[in-house]
């Protein structure tokens, strides 16, 4: 298989996740590997309750493996701290939450304008111009002074687009991106996604909608706390 670039933008190597609660130790991924190449559109399903989440939250340094390597451009990030975690962060990676996120005394402009605040060198014209650009390509643009409170659940995922996006990083993670649009809507945010991998970056799509099989460079199946590679775009 070609690959836009010799090594992967990421990579976890036997990672293994578990919760404690106050009865038990849940034991969510165990032993899952995984690796992104800049250009590539990799797509995971999985039952609900699988681990989907838990390990694109690991993928995306929100939260840590309970064992188990992560690299970023062929770096171990292990011995990372938080601080340099969260500057990868807002540096090289979008995140689309499941369930939005959205800061809730933000108007959606102000939202999608949240990450840029961490980039001291984009001034404040040039911040509200981005975040209005990609309100526009989201179909935001009418609704930008609207609060999340003001917003449909569709508008509100759409608004979490716009911000994952904003600041252009090489990797976007999207955690069920789709679930409440409608048809029309959800074509134009797998036709963004499939732009944004053609520009040479890297996306990770969770989700139960298998429309996005059809996109997919490679194509996962989260099973007993292991992807399980279903196909592969050779
Ligand atoms: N903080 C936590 N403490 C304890 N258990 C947790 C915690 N977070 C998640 N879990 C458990 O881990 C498992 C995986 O959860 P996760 O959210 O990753 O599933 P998912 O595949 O994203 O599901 P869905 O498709 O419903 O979004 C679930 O059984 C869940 O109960
Ligand atoms: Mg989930």
């Amino acid at each position: 298989m070609e690959q836009a670039s010799t090594h992967p933008i990421m990579s976890l190597r036997h990672i293994t996740k578990d919760y404690h609660t106050n009865s038990e130790v849940v034991s969510v991924l165990n032993d899952t590997n995984f690796s992104i190449y800049k250009g590539q559109m990799v797509v995971i399903m999985g039952a609900s309750g699988s681990g989907k989440s838990t390990l694109m939250n690991i993928i995306g340094l929100l939260d840590r493996p309970t064992s188990g390597d992560i690299y970023y451009d062929n770096e171990t990030i292990h011995n990372l701290g938080d601080e340099s975690r969260t500057s990868l962060r807002s540096s090289s990676i979008g995140f689309v939450f499941q369930d939005y996120h959205l800061l809730p005394h933000l108007s959606a402009e102000e939202n999608v304008s949240y990450p840029l605040y961490l980039h001291k060198e984009i001034k404040s014209q040039e911040r509200i111009q981005k975040s209005q650009e990609m309100l526009k390509q989201l179909g935001m643009y009418e609704r930008r002074h609207h609060y999340p409170k003001q917003l449909s659940g569709g508008e509100q995922q759409r608004v979490a687009i716009a911000r994952s996006l904003v600041h252009n990083p090489d990797l976007i993670l999207a955690d069920e991106p789709t679930g409440n649009l409608d048809k029309q809507n959800e074509e134009s945010i797998i036709e963004l996604l499939q732009a944004i991998t053609r520009e040479d970056k890297a996306v990770v799509v969770v989700t139960h909608n298998e429309i996005f099989q059809h996109y997919a460079d490679v194509f996962y199946q989260m099973v007993e706390g292991q992807l399980q590679e279903v196909s592969s775009r050779a």
